[in-house]
């Protein structure tokens, strides 16, 4: 089966980069990006391609390309449906704020939705991938909702985890490690695996691309997210332990990442991970788990969590010790507040926890990120539901000027990698600041001993003050 026209619900970060990147190698297929969200399809169509509401590096060029020619963003949902033979669900799916499983099992109202949605539009048959990060048999449930609603027409479903990474999006999109497709194990399952083969196999070497059933391929999503997660937790973990003795996290993290068995990536100590995926991927494992009656397979992965929680807890402690043990009425300047460089988003960003705590310690925060909004840094905070939004805005804003953000500030705190912040003038910084000037490095990124002849106080992670 050939096919011509792909349609994409949801248009957020992972929809947008894939869809465009799929245009941007096929040409010859349509490709249409659909969403309820009137403005985020509005600014996908900016006039001014970099207006678009994703960043990632790249991205803005491949849009410009193929926008307008094969690649389409609407709010016609239904039409979109009607027309294409191939259906990629994107939609969120993040973890229930309500009832059962309640903080651990991922809310499908809207996958559910779709299903609905697709069952009610197609007047033909149509291949449905999941594309969403989900739960180990949420395809049964799509297969289900579709064949029961779906006036006797055939569905399949095929499982397509993305494995893209925000800020590289464009990068692990192009040339990725491996293309992933599960689908059943029938003639017609096969058929649908073979279609998707079809499209990736325009850029991506066909070695690359695997195929296993679909119950795998849900669940090896949940696990790639589990196991960087667990990386990132087991190196915090001795960051701790670090910072007791004389030992170094970035020496041990060399020292262990030349063993060809564990490999030198994803070994970086930070002030703890963030992302829309690897917390609620974890707690999605967890709570599968639980429901088997795994208890100890849950208690293990929860402690992924269980670390990355106390790391951001810990961080914000650590600011508040060395500030005398209290930050009341201090200020504290954040440089970062997107859960990683490279990218705006905020999901899950160990920032806005780290805010969190000091502002229940009644310090006073002022926030710089070359990419995240000001507007988001409130919605991030009143989110959380700690303190009215009124004492969020008092408490807490955002700048535009790094060196104003840091100006008159007891503690300057590096939440975000961005490159910029290695090359700043810190003997600027350090001069407006009130003194002892202190630099909480939560991602190990500046020069410790530069910073320190300046005169700063700095403390970084799993390494002794
Ligand atoms: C280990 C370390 O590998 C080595 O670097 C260190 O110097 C000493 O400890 P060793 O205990 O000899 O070496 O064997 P290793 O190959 O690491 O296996 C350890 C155990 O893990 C074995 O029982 C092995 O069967 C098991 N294992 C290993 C698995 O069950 N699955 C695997 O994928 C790998
Ligand atoms: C992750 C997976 O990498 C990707 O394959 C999947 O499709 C979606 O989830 P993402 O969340 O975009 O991607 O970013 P990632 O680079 O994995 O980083 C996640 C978090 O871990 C970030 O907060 C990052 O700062 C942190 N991290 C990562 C560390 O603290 N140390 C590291 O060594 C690596
Ligand atoms: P992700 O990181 O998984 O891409 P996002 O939240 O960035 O998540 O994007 C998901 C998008 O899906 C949102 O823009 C949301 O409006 C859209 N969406 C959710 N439900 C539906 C639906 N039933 N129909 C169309 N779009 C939807």
């Amino acid at each position: 089966m050939k096919i011509q026209n792909i349609c994409c619900i949801g248009a957020g970060y992972v929809g947008g980069p894939t869809m465009a990147v799929i245009a941007k190698k096929c040409p010859d297929i349509k490709v249409t990006v659909v969403d309820i969200n009137q403005e985020r399809i509005a600014a996908w169509n900016d006039e001014n391609v970099e207006n678009i509401p994703v960043y990632e590096p790249g991205l803005s060029a491949v849009v410009a390309e193929a926008r307008g020619r094969n690649l389409f963003f609407s709010t016609d949902v239904d039409k979109a449906i009607d027309e294409a033979e191939m259906i990629f669900i994107s939609v969120n799916t993040p973890t229930k704020t309500y009832g059962e499983g309640k903080g651990q099992a991922a809310d499908l109202k809207w996958i559910e939705l779709c299903a609905r949605q697709i069952a009610r539009v197609a007047k033909g048959d149509k291949i449905v991938v999941e594309k969403s990060t989900l739960p180990v048999r949420t395809a049964s449930t799509l297969k289900d909702i579709l064949t029961h609603t779906g006036d006797g027409l055939s569905f399949q479903i095929l499982s397509n985890p993305e494995f893209l990474a925000e800020g590289t999006a464009v990068e692990d999109l192009m040339d990725p490690d491996r293309v992933l497709i599960g689908g059943d194990q029938t003639p017609e399952g096969l058929k649908a695996i073979q279609a998707l083969v079809d499209v990736y196999g325009r850029w991506v070497p066909r070695e690359r691309i695997l195929t296993t059933n679909v119950w795998s391929s849900e669940l090896s999503k949940l696990t790639a997210n589990a196991y960087l997660a667990q990386r990132v937790s087991s190196i915090n973990s001795l960051s701790e332990l670090c910072e007791f003795t004389e030992a170094d996290i970035n020496e041990v993290a060399r020292a262990i990442g030349t063993d060809s068995r564990i490999g030198p990536k994803f070994l970086k100590a930070s002030v703890g991970f963030g992302g829309s995926c690897f917390q609620k991927d974890i707690l999605n494992l967890v709570y599968i788990s639980r429901s088997y009656g795994l208890n100890e397979v849950a208690d293990y992965w929860e402690q992924v969590i269980i670390m990355n929680d106390h790391q951001k807890r810990r961080f914000a402690k650590k600011i508040i010790k060395n500030l005398y043990n209290t930050v009341s009425g201090k200020k504290i300047a954040f440089l970062g507040w997107a859960f990683k460089k490279d990218t705006n988003d905020t999901r899950e960003s160990a920032a806005i926890y780290v805010a969190d705590h000091l502002l229940n310690e009644q310090s006073i925060i002022e926030i710089y990120d070359p990419k995240v909004k000001k507007q988001q840094v409130y919605t991030d905070l009143d989110y959380l539901g700690s303190r009215s939004s009124e004492e969020n805005r008092k408490n807490a804003s955002v700048g535009t000027d790094p060196y104003k953000v840091c100006e008159g500030s007891h503690a300057v705190a590096v939440l975000t990698e961005w490159d910029e912040f290695k090359s700043y003038d810190w003997q600027r910084i350090y001069d407006g600041m009130l003194k002892p000037a202190h630099v909480f490095d939560g991602r190990n990124i500046l020069d410790k001993e530069a910073l320190q002849s300046i005169g700063f106080q700095v403390h970084a992670i799993g390494t002794a003050d």
